[in-house]
């Protein structure tokens, strides 16, 4: 029926590893697939170092996966309670689809990943919701409810989107509960789009 656009940047795994729980989440729903996406690295003095395809691992998004997904996942690790510069780095490049309304209409999600419990997860996770408001998205959080918000989590897991505290040493493996709240994002982006659909 769909793809499900999942875009992360990841420099250490932790990021990367919530991204295949939510990529799994999105599979539990008929006819839809995950897309599964991530930028290249950016440096403060040069402008395009890496190739364009990477060596090895996951695609680097282009604007037409914006254009063939019906949905859009972002990740990024925490930085200073914000989004890494690679993900803001590729957004800048969007106004052609914003003026265009490519993701119009689309249910739009969240997940990051940070080093400490109190580290600025809800900030990041906002600081990536408001582009997607500004492309006209339809934001899609997690609910108390279904995913046991209020008993479970203990670790990550926000209503804002999925999350994971990865440690001082960024060793930390995802948690049960971690993992299960990135697959109920996933799944639940993916049967938002597919009731959009219907
Ligand atoms: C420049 C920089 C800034 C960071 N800022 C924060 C922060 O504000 N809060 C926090 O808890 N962790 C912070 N961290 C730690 C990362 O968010 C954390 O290690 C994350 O799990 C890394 O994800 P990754 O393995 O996908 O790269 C920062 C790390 C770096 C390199």
């Amino acid at each position: 029926m769909g793809d499900i656009l999942i875009l992360y940047y990841s420099a250490n795994g932790a990021t990367a590893a919530l991204a295949n729980e939510v990529a799994r989440g999105v599979a539990r729903v008929d006819g839809m697939h995950a897309r599964v996406r991530t930028v290249a690295r950016v440096s403060p003095n040069t402008e395009a170092s890496e190739p364009a395809v990477p060596v090895e691992g996951v695609p680097y998004v282009d604007h037409d996966d914006l254009e063939d997904c019906c949905g859009l996942i972002l990740g990024s690790p925490t930085r200073f309670g914000n989004m890494a510069a690679p993900l803001k780095h590729f957004i800048d490049t969007l106004s052609g689809p914003w003026l265009s309304g490519t993701l119009n209409d689309k249910p739009g999600a969240v997940f990051t990943s940070t080093g400490s419990l109190h580290g600025g997860q809800e900030t990041t996770l906002m600081s990536m919701m408001l582009p997607l408001i500004h492309h006209g998205m339809l934001i899609t959080g997690l609910t108390y409810t279904a995913d046991d918000l209020l008993a479970e989590t203990d670790s990550g897991g926000t209503p804002y989107g999925a999350s994971h505290v990865s440690g001082a040493m960024g060793d930390r493996d995802l948690t049960e509960i971690e993992r299960k709240l990135a697959r109920n994002l996933g799944e639940r982006v993916a049967r938002v789009a597919a009731r959009m659909a219907d």
